[in-house]
């Protein structure tokens, strides 16, 4: 929030009096302007960014009364305190009723006049921090916490070392980077809680999943008819994240025009609402994040080299889960404990067997997927240990070796022929699809599938897979599975 002095407009036609109150709140720390009539304060209300206003219900081309419900509907947040010469009790009981914050009779006298603005300016400060906690409330709902991140690769734990260190210091900005399903998000949210600001908003908001006028509105806010549906003054996710950290995730796809208001604002730490014509100060730290090669996106001219480099000042890479297999297997008995709690199951782990599966698996959805495939194992299993392999990786596209070869490209469209429907390399029924890894890899799955499904009966095996005896134990012997 500001740090600023406090800034209030006082409208007031006498002179002596304006200059009375100019004296006692200049010098109490107040920043103090003056108008002498509605007109000059409705351009002034207009320009500068008031935190109150103090106003003379007689003014000589207007009334307080008539200025005080204007703006109320225009600068709702903005409170205003009444001024009355004759004690006129039952215009100030109507001012109160339209939204004033309190009115004071003149002479004013000056304790009750510097509680009455502090209590105004504390009032609006505790509103608007009410108003970010219902929005952050409201945000919270789907997130659903998993606890800590494992992280047991030589890349995984350096990685959060130097998070470690990161977020001891206050560091502005931090780009956080990996494929899908890798743990950005939870890294995100990690960080922020190692550090400083742990008690203060963490906000997140994806920039692909709006258009990019929504998300300027959904950053910045809007004030009442910035557009069509502008119904309301709305604080964007800047403000509710002050003292927090803003996680704006999928950057790479933010739009280009926003890209440079955001540089804008990282580096002033203040901005407007949408056809806002006060500036709001914020501090606040950003963590991006991106899936896509935000250095190719630069060359190719769809990200902003200057954003970039800001950006980039401290880069974290997060390797993809085939690239670190020793976090496997620490992982995948992280949510089975996760998931055999939440499903009141007593599963205490996989088999060799699954876990050998686990590892040669190349986890293309990295540890997303790594969860999914544990939580349908811990639905669909019976006893104390997960050792079938067909609920780890559903059976029909383990036994069809041409699904696992085939190219990850679509399958042509059937619509030209659909009379010659031949191709049984398809995905199969289950809609479940191999994704490409080496041959060797695949082969070994299907083997241990066919030997799981035939009990440990080579002979029987082989005759699941369509081999001659002999194939298979060349094979068993050759993957050192005999
Ligand atoms: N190291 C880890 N330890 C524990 N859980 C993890 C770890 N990494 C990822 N996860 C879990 O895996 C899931 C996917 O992680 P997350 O949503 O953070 O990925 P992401 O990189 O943000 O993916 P996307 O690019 O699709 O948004 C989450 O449920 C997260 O809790
Ligand atoms: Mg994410």
């Amino acid at each position: 929030m500001s740090k600023e002095k406090p800034r209030i407009l006082l409208v007031e036609d006498n002179l002596l009096v304006s200059t009375a109150l100019q004296d006692i709140l200049g010098e109490e720390g107040f920043d103090i302007q003056c108008a002498g009539t509605g007109k000059e304060a409705e351009a002034m209300i207009k320009d500068a960014s008031f935190n109150l206003v103090l106003l003379d219900l007689m003014l000589p081309d207007t009334n307080g009364k008539t200025l005080l419900s204007k703006w109320k509907s225009e600068f709702p947040e903005l409170p205003v305190v009444l001024m009355t010469a004759h004690g006129d009790i039952p215009t100030a009981v109507e001012c109160l009723r339209l939204g004033a914050y309190d009115f004071l009779t003149k002479p004013v006298e000056k304790p009750l006049l510097l509680k009455t603005i502090n209590n105004a300016l504390n009032h609006s400060a505790i509103t608007k921090k009410v108003t970010v906690l219902q929005e952050l409330t409201k945000r919270e709902v789907n997130y659903e916490q998993l606890g800590d991140v494992i992280a047991v690769s030589a890349a995984m734990t350096k990685t959060f070392e130097i998070l470690k260190l990161v977020a001891q210091s206050d560091y502005s900005c931090l780009l956080v980077k990996g494929e899908s399903g890798t743990g950005k998000g939870l890294l995100a949210r990690t960080i922020h809680k190692m550090g400083g600001r742990a008690d203060k908003p963490f906000v997140e908001v994806n920039c692909s999943a709006l258009p990019p006028n929504l998300i300027e509105s959904e950053l910045f806010g809007h004030m009442k008819g910035a557009f069509t549906d502008a119904k309301e003054n709305k604080i964007g996710l800047f403000e509710m994240a002050d003292g927090g950290t803003l996680f704006l995730d999928e950057i790479g796809d933010m739009d280009y025009n926003l890209q440079a208001k955001l540089l804008k604002v990282m580096e002033e730490q203040k901005f407007r609402r949408i056809s806002g014509t006060k500036d709001i100060s914020v501090d606040v730290t950003i963590i991006a994040a991106t899936n896509q090669n935000i250095e190719k996106l630069v060359s190719d001219n769809k990200f902003r080299l200057d954003l970039y480099y800001r950006l980039n000042v401290i880069p974290v890479e997060i390797p993809a889960l085939r690239e670190r297999k020793e976090d496997i297997a620490a992982l995948a008995s992280h949510f089975i404990k996760f998931f055999s709690r939440k499903f009141g199951k007593k599963i205490s782990g996989f088999s060799q067997e699954a876990l050998d599966a686990l590892m040669v698996y190349p986890w293309p959805g990295n540890v997303r997927e790594l969860r999914n495939t544990v939580e349908r194992a811990c639905i669909l299993t019976r006893g104390e240990e997960i050792n079938d392999l067909e609920i780890l990786f559903p059976a029909a596209a383990l036994r069809q070796p041409e699904s696992l070869v085939s190219s990850p490209s679509p399958s042509p469209a059937p619509a030209a022929s659909p009379a010659v429907v031949e191709s049984p390399a398809e995905g199969p029924a289950t809609g479940f699809t191999m994704p490409p890894m080496p041959l060797a890899d695949a082969e070994k799955l299907v083997i241990k599938s066919a030997m799981s499904e035939a009990q440990g009966n080579k002979n029987k095996a082989a005759a699941i897979l369509g081999l001659h005896r002999t194939t298979l134990y060349k094979k068993l012997e050759e993957y050192g599975m005999s």
